[in-house]
């Protein structure tokens, strides 16, 4: 396999980009995160790879619980701010206003176009990232006429 064409060959998946977050106590990370989808209809499941090295991995694993906001196309700059570690001021995280989530304590942003909140079911450690498998509990959406933020339009990469 030639390293390369595997990086360009795996860079070709689709996916959005949205901010997930994790807390454990007064403990709360959030991040820009594109490995993610939906795995299953009943029980509605969700899967997500969240880095080893990543607070909001950590917080995931200690509290097993997530929440996902799913971003609209004018928030790529929002996405951006999550790329860096969390600071939280008050009520608001890297600047955005937000509020705990009732089942998970984690980041629901003010302005997600939709936000998830699930309980963890699987966990797997394996290489550099852990594949979490999430069974949705909360689950709500802004009503408008709006367009996914997708990654492949922001022109960033992550994979490869
Ligand atoms: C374009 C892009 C996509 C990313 N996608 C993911 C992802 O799918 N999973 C992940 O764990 N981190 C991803 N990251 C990294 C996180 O946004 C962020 O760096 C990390 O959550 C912050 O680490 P912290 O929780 O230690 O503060 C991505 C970063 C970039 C720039």
């Amino acid at each position: 396999m030639d390293p390369e064409r595997k990086k360009r060959a795996l860079r070709t998946l689709t996916y959005g980009m949205v901010v997930a977050s994790a807390a454990d106590g007064e403990e709360l990370a959030a991040g820009a995160v594109n490995w993610i989808s939906q795995a299953s209809f009943v029980p509605p499941l969700i899967m997500l790879a969240l880095r080893n090295d990543s607070n909001l991995q950590r917080l995931a694993e200690r509290s097993q619980r997530l929440a996902v906001n799913v971003l609209t196309r004018q928030q790529k700059d929002l996405a951006a701010a999550f790329f860096k570690p969390s600071r939280v001021e008050a009520d608001r995280i890297q600047g955005f206003s937000f509020q705990r989530g009732s089942f998970s304590g984690a980041a629901i942003l003010a302005d997600a176009w939709a936000w998830l909140e699930a309980r963890v079911t699987d966990a797997v450690k394996r290489g550099d990232h852990t594949v979490f498998v999430a069974e949705v509990v909360e689950a709500d959406i802004r009503e408008g006429d709006f367009h996914p933020l997708v990654m492949w339009e922001t022109g960033w990469t992550y994979g490869g």
